[in-house]
């Protein structure tokens, strides 16, 4: 028999799917904010941490294919202005997966996440931990990088050849793109996420603390029927770049997922 809840959950699953398949844009998500917040952001190892049930699995999107249907995008301002649309980088079938906030002045122009010096200074700290966005050996080393939005957050649009002029994406644009990037996670399906800074973070996850009180620890995330993966905060590069004393905190991070990754493959 299914019971009265179960009913409600089928007639909820069916009209986000819907929903999610009419318009890929941010309606979606606004309405799942609330039920959103109903979901704990509990550590690793703490008692109370709950392991969401999966819902029904629908056949994931080809990497290609969420990239077909993005085209060139204009669901919100950042397209008018962007010059190119920063898609991601790697592996597809990645087991970690690193998600920042959104492009800059050099991704712009390249088309690829994490060029400028924050991304030099993210292919370091993922070489210390045998890691790398380029196609390595054995496979599950081979990450894959994108950000919560596609385009370039400018705080002065007009101007897209001034430098420093970046800034976080507002709700309505990362809420435009969250669509996309639960596609690509879904498409990926890694084992680990790894979200670079409080933008990232805090875009996924039902959280009021800051990034200090949450970096470090481990959270069993899921969003809709995407999850559950294993997710863990920590500082962003560019934070890195300019507060140096934060780098060992990452190292700790790091470390932390080095540790994860060799459980799974002790021989390599
Ligand atoms: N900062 C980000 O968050 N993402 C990039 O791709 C580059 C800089």
């Amino acid at each position: 028999m299914t019971t009265r809840k179960e009913f409600n959950d089928i007639v909820h699953g069916l009209r986000d799917y819907l929903e999610l398949h009419r318009t890929g844009t941010a309606g979606h998500w606004m309405k799942h904010e609330r039920r959103k917040k109903e979901q704990k952001v509990v550590p690793s190892g703490s008692p109370e941490r709950s392991v969401p049930v999966r819902k029904a699995e629908k056949t994931p999107m080809t990497l290609e294919a969420i990239r077909e249907e993005l085209g060139e995008c204009r669901r919100c301002a950042l397209g008018k202005s962007r010059i190119k649309l920063v898609y991601g980088v790697g592996n597809p079938k990645a087991c970690v997966m690193l998600i920042g906030e959104g492009p800059g002045y050099q991704e712009d122009r390249q088309g690829e996440p994490f060029v400028g010096p924050a991304g030099k200074l993210l292919d370091k700290i993922l070489e210390s931990i045998g890691l790398s966005r380029q196609k390595v050996d054995p496979d599950w080393k081979w990450v894959y990088i994108t950000n919560i939005v596609k385009c370039h957050p400018m705080t002065d649009p007009t101007n897209p050849d001034a430098r420093g002029n970046d800034r976080p994406p507002l709700p309505e644009e990362s809420d435009t793109c969250l669509p996309f990037l639960l596609r690509q996670i879904k498409a990926i399906g890694p084992t680990f996420i790894v979200t670079l800074g409080a933008s990232a973070a805090k875009t996924l996850l039902p959280t009021t603390q800051g990034i200090m009180g949450i970096r470090g620890k481990w959270v069993d995330w899921t969003r809709e029927d995407v999850g559950p993966i294993r997710l863990i905060p920590t500082y962003h590069p560019a934070a890195l770049l300019r507060n140096p004393n934060w780098k060992k905190d990452v190292w700790e991070d790091m470390k932390k997922l080095r540790d994860e990754l060799h459980k799974l493959h002790p021989s390599s």
